[in-house]
């Protein structure tokens, strides 16, 4: 499989007027399914929900190197990674997160393992720290939303956690669930018409291939609330809506789980939604993407196959129309 050769790009093809277009258009579709929630908590909860908190200073981490490391290009800042989220429980606009997400309590905290294995189990977040060296990888990191990042994450496999519980032979997918608990995270989210908590799915290949990272921090330090403390996956060649936040519970299934964007809006975010410079958004090009933090003139960049994951990860599609495989 081939990547995708950088190519020129005219900045016209994503003007800042179409990225805000973009970015208006995915946040109407969310505010309108939560304007009846805010509607009936009244104006002073969504005052409190609304003001801004001070997110817990991360903490150093001890890492090691990684094989798995993608590397040359410039890392975006911290401060851009992490004044620039989408972490919708916490709000719609990219810097609410990180004035809200500081009420999300990241101790104690448990993860659940269970579905399609022979042995369910439970750990405390600190012991999952534990279960493996925590390696540097830098990946690129991609949004729907044709913007990217290249991000310094902190974790190991996935699959080293998954293998601990053995899963069975009828497990096909695998589910993430998030935190969600309306006291904190604001009931007029909660009383919207989206399914709460966030749900994010992967076919169990994709989940056991070693690129699909269990996050416990960036930049050496514990991941900040924002970015999905104390844990989250990053599947770096898909759309960074896969990979889900501050996670609780990672369920085997027998069949594909229903997802939070999918469920939203089917016709325009698939289950797949494998990064693809040739399957278009409905409503906007995916050819481009906009590198958050670089200066105008380096701003725009072609959109890689597979984010640039294809010789790692193009074997799982072989056969899978590429077109469809969104
Ligand atoms: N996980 C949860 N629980 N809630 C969310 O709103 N947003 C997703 C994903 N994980 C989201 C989530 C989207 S749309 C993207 S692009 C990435 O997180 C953004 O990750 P970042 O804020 O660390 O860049």
């Amino acid at each position: 499989m081939l990547i995708g050769k950088p190519a020129d790009i005219a900045s016209a093809e994503i003007t800042s007027l179409s990225d805000y277009r973009k970015f208006m258009s995915r946040r109407k579709l969310l505010k309108g399914a939560a304007l009846a929630g805010a509607a009936a908590l009244g104006a002073e909860r969504v005052a409190e929900f609304l003001s801004p908190q001070t997110v817990r200073a991360g903490t150093k981490l001890q890492t090691v190197p990684s094989q798995l490391t993608t590397t040359g290009e410039q890392l975006t800042s911290y401060t851009d990674a992490t004044t620039y989220n989408n972490y919708y429980e916490f709000g719609v606009d990219k810097d609410q997160p990180a004035k809200n997400a500081g009420r999300l309590p990241t101790r104690p905290w448990t993860v659940k393992i269970e579905g399609k294995v022979a042995k369910p189990l439970t750990f405390d977040i600190d012991a999952l720290l534990k279960l493996r060296p925590l390696e540097d990888r830098v990946y690129r990191h991609r949004c729907v939303e044709a913007w990217s990042m290249v991000i310094p994450w902190v974790g190991y496999s996935l699959s080293e956690l998954i293998k601990q519980c053995n899963p069975l032979s009828t497990a096909m997918y695998v589910q993430f669930l998030s935190y969600f608990d309306a006291k904190v995270e604001g009931a007029w989210m909660s009383q919207s018409s989206i399914s709460w908590p966030y749900s994010e799915g992967l076919r169990m290949d994709e989940a056991m291939h070693p690129l699909t990272l269990l996050t416990f921090g960036m930049y050496g330090e514990t991941l900040a609330n924002q970015n999905g403390a104390p844990m989250r996956v990053v599947v770096p060649w898909k759309y960074g809506f896969k990979s889900a936040k501050s996670i609780v519970t990672i369920r085997l299934t027998d069949k594909m789980p229903s997802t939070t964007w999918n469920d939203m809006a089917p016709g325009e975010y698939g289950f797949y939604s494998n990064v693809n410079p040739n399957v278009d958004h409905p409503r906007w090009s995916q050819k481009t993407e906009r590198r958050i933090g670089q200066p105008f003139y380096a701003q725009h960049k072609a959109t890689l196959m597979l984010n640039g994951y294809a010789d790692q990860v193009g074997s799982l599609y072989s056969g899978m129309d590429l077109k469809r495989n969104f």
